[in-house]
């Protein structure tokens, strides 16, 4: 075991869950390209003060996010109905001034900032990977290709002034470098300006046994306790707190100048949910690490009967969830042949690790599997009904969270 420290407050972190080795989980490769690939232990621990949960070891953010990134946040009609409406409220509630301006961290292919395009408001996405930023262009966002920091952050003031909103969904959590990312928001908000960002909640992971969501890219696994301590820390407040539905739950923060906004009742009434589910104890944190590897054993019993058995596996979806759950589980071909994907730029690829051929949604359906292995279990309801032929042939899922199940 690897004794690391803190990310935000360099307290001690202690180590409870071990998803052994594996590769980068956007990491989609070519036949070709298998040999030489990247891989480090994927482990998590918690902050001994702050009680951040964190990746004990973090892969550098070249490796993960470079102009061959897959992830596109435009793939799902709920990512888009989503993005679309959170766009809709800040400029309805936030920026209403005189020449309001707006900067995304990790806009991706544009899901948000394609709106606050279209109602003519500044905006800025900041986002690294170049294929999923040309998207984002063509749909007339403007993008920075960069990593969003301290320096970043002083260059986008100097070139635009301070922004009202900073805004990041599912992109802070794979920031490791969060006190320079609280310095540069420091530098490019307005006094009365706000960060709000989107991330999945370590309760929703933790009480839903989601432990693929844990992978490269997932540095943080945030709290409401742990966002307000590092909020605190280096500076600002924490003053909202709301749930909602995106990839299983998530919670949404905003964070502010001290004594700049009134804190939210519902912030208060989700820390309290917290302590007396005591969320952020050592205990809850032990007791999932060893229920994820009952988990495993459970899948990997089910898959192995249905082998003897004489049945037909397909995963479906390769979200980067699922290279956590085939690498850790030892998945492979001759277990489930193919996963399938509406992701055009994964299709012809491999799932990185494990090396799952992925392929599209048609070769589901050529012939019907007997079971499909649900990976993208986030996106069951749309999947689920865009599939009801599959249930009507026969045809079974399976779901690994928060238990191993047949349905
Ligand atoms: N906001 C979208 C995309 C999330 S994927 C959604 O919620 O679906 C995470 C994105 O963050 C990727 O596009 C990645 O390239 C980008 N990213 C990673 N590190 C970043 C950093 N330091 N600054 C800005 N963007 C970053
Ligand atoms: P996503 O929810 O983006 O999760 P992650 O952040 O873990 O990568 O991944 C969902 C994946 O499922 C994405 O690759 C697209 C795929 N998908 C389908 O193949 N069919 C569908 O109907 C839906 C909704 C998603
Ligand atoms: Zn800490």
């Amino acid at each position: 075991m690897e004794e690391t420290t803190c990310r935000v407050c360099d307290a001690p972190v202690l180590e409870f869950a071990d998803l052994g080795d594996q590769p980068t989980a956007n990491g989609f490769l070519l036949p070709e390209e298998v040999a030489g690939e990247f891989r480090f232990r994927l482990a998590v621990g918690a902050c001994t003060r702050c009680r951040l949960v964190q990746l004990v070891t973090v892969v550098p953010q070249e490796l993960r996010y470079h102009a061959g990134y897959r992830y596109h946040a435009s793939g799902s009609a709920s990512h888009r109905d989503h993005f679309a409406a959170d766009a809709r409220h800040f400029l309805e509630a936030e920026l209403t001034g005189p020449d309001p301006f707006i900067v995304e961290i990790g806009c991706n292919d544009g899901v948000m900032l394609g709106t606050i395009a279209a109602a003519g408001v500044r905006h800025l996405g900041v986002e690294p990977s170049g294929n999923v930023a040309d998207i984002a262009r063509e749909k007339g966002v403007r993008v920075l290709s960069a990593f969003f920091d301290e320096d970043t952050a002083a260059a986008v003031r100097a070139e635009h002034g301070p922004a009202d909103v900073v805004f990041g969904a599912n992109t802070i959590c794979h920031i490791a470098h969060m006190d320079s990312v609280f310095r540069g928001l420091d530098k490019l908000l307005t006094p009365g300006g706000v960060f709000v960002f989107e991330e999945p909640y370590l309760e929703t992971i933790v009480s839903g046994m989601a432990f693929d969501q844990i992978y490269d890219e997932h540095v943080f696994y945030f709290s409401v306790a742990s966002v307000q301590a590092m909020a605190e820390r280096f500076g600002f407040e924490l003053v909202d707190a709301e749930r909602i539905a995106m990839h299983g739950g998530e919670v949404r923060y905003t964070i502010a100048r001290p004594g700049a906004r009134v804190p939210s009742e519902r912030l208060a009434a989700l820390l309290a949910e917290e302590e007396s589910a005591k969320l952020n104890e050592p205990a809850t944190l032990a007791e999932f690490g060893r229920n994820v590897a009952r988990i495993r054993d459970d899948l990997m019993t089910l898959l192995r009967q249905l082998r003897a058995d004489g049945k037909r596996v397909v995963g479906y979806g390769a979200p980067g969830k699922s290279s956590t759950v085939t690498n850790y589980c030892g998945i492979g071909t001759d277990l489930v042949p193919f996963v399938c994907d509406s992701t055009p730029a994964k299709q012809g690829r491999l799932l990185p690790g494990s090396h799952l051929p992925v392929r599209p949604p048609a070769d589901f359906a050529d012939p019907y599997p007997d079971y499909a292995l649900l990976f993208a279990w986030n996106h069951a309801e749309e999947i689920m009904a865009k599939e009801q032929a599959f249930r009507e042939a026969g045809g079974k899922w399976i779901r690994f969270v928060p238990d191993v199940e047949v349905i």
